[in-house]
């Protein structure tokens, strides 16, 4: 049975219907909005190829982004939020993407999914995620890091807003240090570190 990224199973979400979770539940699902800057810079600084899937979409803030700038985005999430489709990215029965995979994952399983990504998409296609700086650190990490090493890593100047239910209203300014990763399936080499915004 596929789960989700707390243990539970896909299907319990499909099953109660989960786009009327209470906002206590839905903040439980490690749901954080990304800041549309955040991926118009992306955009601006890495080319993306073929269609392009968003896996843990949210209200969409990201994929929004990306359509508009002209990109092909199939979205889901495992949580019915109104946007894309629900899917578990996690689930074994996703075997395949035939083209570049943007997301900011869910923190907590920001490893499995990119290992999920990697596993899924073709030889020089990219992964792009926006993480916290942190995640570059971590013993639980370094077989993964050896394994993929990121082609790039965008770190971000200033301080970028991810808000908890989408709620950018009532959220202060961000303390937090994020960076665009970017892995390229097949790169071996040493990883090139840049700056933006
Ligand atoms: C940090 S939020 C990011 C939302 C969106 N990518 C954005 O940047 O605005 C992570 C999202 O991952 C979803 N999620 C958690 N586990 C998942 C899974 N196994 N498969 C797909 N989506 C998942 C959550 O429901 C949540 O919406």
């Amino acid at each position: 049975m596929p789960r989700d990224w707390k243990g539970g199973t896909a299907s319990t979400f499909k099953t109660i219907g989960a786009s009327n979770h209470c906002d206590h539940a839905r903040a439980d699902h490690d749901y954080y909005a990304t800041e549309p800057a955040a991926t118009q810079w992306l955009m601006r600084i890495e080319q993306f190829h073929g269609p392009i899937l968003e896996p843990s979409c949210g209200e969409g803030h990201m994929a929004r982004e990306l359509e508009k700038g002209g990109y092909e985005v199939v979205s889901r999430d495992i949580v019915d939020r109104g946007y894309g489709e629900v899917a578990d990215f996690l689930t074994p029965d996703n075997t395949r993407w035939d083209g570049d995979i943007i997301t900011n994952p869910p923190y907590a399983f920001a490893q499995e999914f990119l290992e999920k990504a990697m596993s899924i998409i073709p030889e020089g296609h990219k992964v792009a995620m926006f993480l916290k700086l942190t995640f570059l650190e971590g013993k639980r990490r370094a077989a993964m890091f050896n394994k993929y090493p990121p082609r790039r890593v965008w770190v971000s100047h200033s301080r970028l807003k991810c808000a908890i239910n989408g709620d950018f209203a009532n959220m202060g300014g961000s303390v937090t240090a994020y960076a665009w990763f970017v892995w390229e399936k097949g790169f071996h080499g040493a990883p090139e570190i840049h700056w933006f915004n």
